[in-house]
């Protein structure tokens, strides 16, 4: 078969193709011939032409929108890099304010993990969330129920830039941090999530009702367990709600014990 002939069949997949000749016995009596003789038409037939790759429907939208294509490029990253991205992200303009972006903290294979709103200043100093006032109160919470940060437990928050003056995210602020926080918990596969005050409950469940009625309730985000609770800095300024949060602890921890029987 002539070259451009086999590139051609080759294109159209058909290499493995072969001509079937009628022969009468005349022909078989003959001189044996190819079986696939060149074609009078060979010296015509175009270049071989490769077609272009066919491409996932995701990557043309991700070619045509540069927030999924970001949104796409967070989903893939490791811890380091991660880590480094949140750290560099100038994405919104929480960057402008902040000494440092805090990505996280705690054991990366964790049990529970427990997402607050956002650094306030003495995190934006240290790194570290909830180190502040807000975060001795975190850390008596996880206390009455045997825990300890960095066991088992990691801390994360709905934005990892300070919002200035300790303001409330907004929610195009969480909507940019959200797949840093989406990569976070994709990597961590916690066995429970505690969310702490409404900007948390907004930013991983897209919920605008009331704490007060998706506290004592079991959601889920991607088939892990949620809960809801106040935040620690709300009940600094309102101690009566201790008990709530009493509650609600003790509901994770039920909620724990009965997740490590069914899953062992
Ligand atoms: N409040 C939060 O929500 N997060 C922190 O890290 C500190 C205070």
């Amino acid at each position: 078969m002539s070259d451009t002939r086999s590139l051609f069949l080759e294109e159209m997949g058909l290499t493995r193709w072969q001509l079937r000749i009628q022969t009468t016995k005349a022909d078989q009596e003959a001189e044996p011939v190819e079986a696939n003789p060149p074609l009078a038409a060979d010296a015509a037939l175009p270049p071989a032409v490769t077609p272009a790759p066919v491409l996932p429907a995701s990557a043309f939208r991700e070619a045509l929108s540069p927030t999924l294509a970001r949104q796409a490029e967070i989903a893939r990253m490791d811890w380091e890099t991660l880590e480094a991205a949140s750290r560099n992200c100038s994405a919104c303009g929480l960057c402008q304010m902040r000494k440092q972006a805090v990505p996280g903290v705690g054991d990366r294979h964790p049990d529970w993990l427990f997402i607050g709103e956002g650094p306030g200043a003495e995190e934006d100093a240290q790194g570290e969330p909830f180190v502040g006032q807000a975060g001795k109160l975190l850390d008596a919470m996880l206390a009455s129920i045997g825990l300890r940060r960095g066991n088992r437990v990691y801390i994360a928050n709905a934005v990892k830039c300070r919002p200035e003056g300790n303001r409330t995210p907004h929610p195009d602020e969480m909507a940019t941090c959200r797949p840093f926080l989406q990569r976070q918990i994709a990597l961590l596969q916690p066995r429970l999530i505690v969310l702490l005050g409404k900007a948390a409950m907004h930013s991983v469940l897209g919920e605008d009702r009331s704490l007060a009625s998706m506290r004592q309730r079991i959601w889920h985000y991607e088939h892990i367990p949620v809960l809801v609770t106040y935040h620690p800095a709300y009940l600094l300024r309102n101690l009566p709600e201790k008990i709530k949060v009493w509650e609600d602890l003790c509901l994770a921890r039920r909620t724990m014990a009965q997740q490590s029987t069914t899953t062992g």
